[in-house]
């Protein structure tokens, strides 16, 4: 893949999350915690492990790593965003964690040493960096000899959100979301093109394995604090303030449409984890 110019970016991506760093993953919505539980039971890291977990976010894995390895083993938590990263590091001191280190760090390029991490996880990161495979090569370098990375990106969206295309699509920044991460032809939209990924890395054995995911919205403004509550936001905040208003309340609308017979507002996902081998 060819890198992007970053043009600020970066920069864009991070403020992203720092300001979602108190609704993140707290509207009532259950979402990153039982995908990075999955991702978690995938990668298996044994009592004693040591685990990097990049773009670790409030810890969806990274706390879920630390009960997986004891206190014998080390975790260790990079994210970008500052905020994301101060917030998660309180959490860790608050629980006691002892074997939980967070740092801000480019998952570009994070500076760790070599060969040190028996196994590196990533949810839901991998569509964010500006060149995926270079990041791959670095992290596969990361790794002991034979030491596992996974990651998790999307599988199926819910086509009832195909709805909504018509009335959101035009505002998608395309300066920070240069691929789709749900295209089916793109490089994370299917099996093949995340597992050729991490071949295109130098990782060997790469496969990858589906599971669903039904989230349930009490009603529409749930719904919305739970779209603005992670990178969805972007979008809402590309919309002109001007147009906001109108474009939300159609979109409501919409939603509104998509209960189920016990009434809550349902929406039906896969996700993929992909896992592979350093040789
Ligand atoms: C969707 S969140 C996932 C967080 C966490 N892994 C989880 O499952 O809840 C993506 C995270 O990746 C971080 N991120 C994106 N690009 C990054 C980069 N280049 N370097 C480090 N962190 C990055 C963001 O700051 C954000 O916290």
């Amino acid at each position: 893949m060819v890198e992007v110019p970053d043009t600020g970016r970066s920069e864009r991506i991070a403020g992203l999350f720092d300001s979602v760093v108190e609704s993140y993953d707290n509207v009532g919505v259950a979402f990153f915690g039982p995908i990075a539980e999955r991702l978690v039971d995938a990668v298996a890291p044994a009592p004693g492990a040591r685990v990097l977990d990049i773009g670790c976010g409030r810890g969806a894995a990274l706390f879920r790593l630390a009960a997986a390895v004891g206190a014998e083993g080390q975790v260790t938590g990079i994210d970008f965003a500052p905020k994301m990263v101060a917030a998660t590091a309180r959490d860790a001191r608050a629980r006691g964690l002892a074997n939980v280190d967070v740092r801000v760090m480019d998952a570009m390029d994070p500076e760790l040493p070599h060969g040190e991490f028996d196994v590196i996880t990533a949810s839901f990161v991998i569509f964010f960096l500006p060149d995926p495979a270079a990041a791959l090569t670095r992290w596969r370098s990361l790794l002991v000899p034979r030491g596992t990375v996974g990651v998790s990106t999307f599988g199926a969206w819910d086509p009832r959100w195909e709805q909504l295309s018509d009335l959101i699509a035009p505002y998608r920044d395309r300066s920070v979301f240069t691929v789709d991460p749900r295209d089916p032809n793109g490089p994370f939209g299917s099996d093949a093109g995340v597992e050729r990924l991490m071949r295109s890395a130098g990782l060997v054995d790469a496969r990858s394995s589906q599971f669903d995911l039904v989230l349930r919205f009490e009603d529409v403004e749930q719904w919305y604090a739970w779209t603005r509550s992670h990178g969805q936001r972007m979008l809402w905040e590309s919309i002109p303030e001007n147009e906001l208003g109108h474009v939300r309340d159609q979109v409501f609308e919409r939603v509104d449409g998509w209960r189920d017979d016990s009434g809550l507002i349902t929406s039906h996902h896969t996700i993929r984890l992909t896992l592979a081998q350093r040789p």
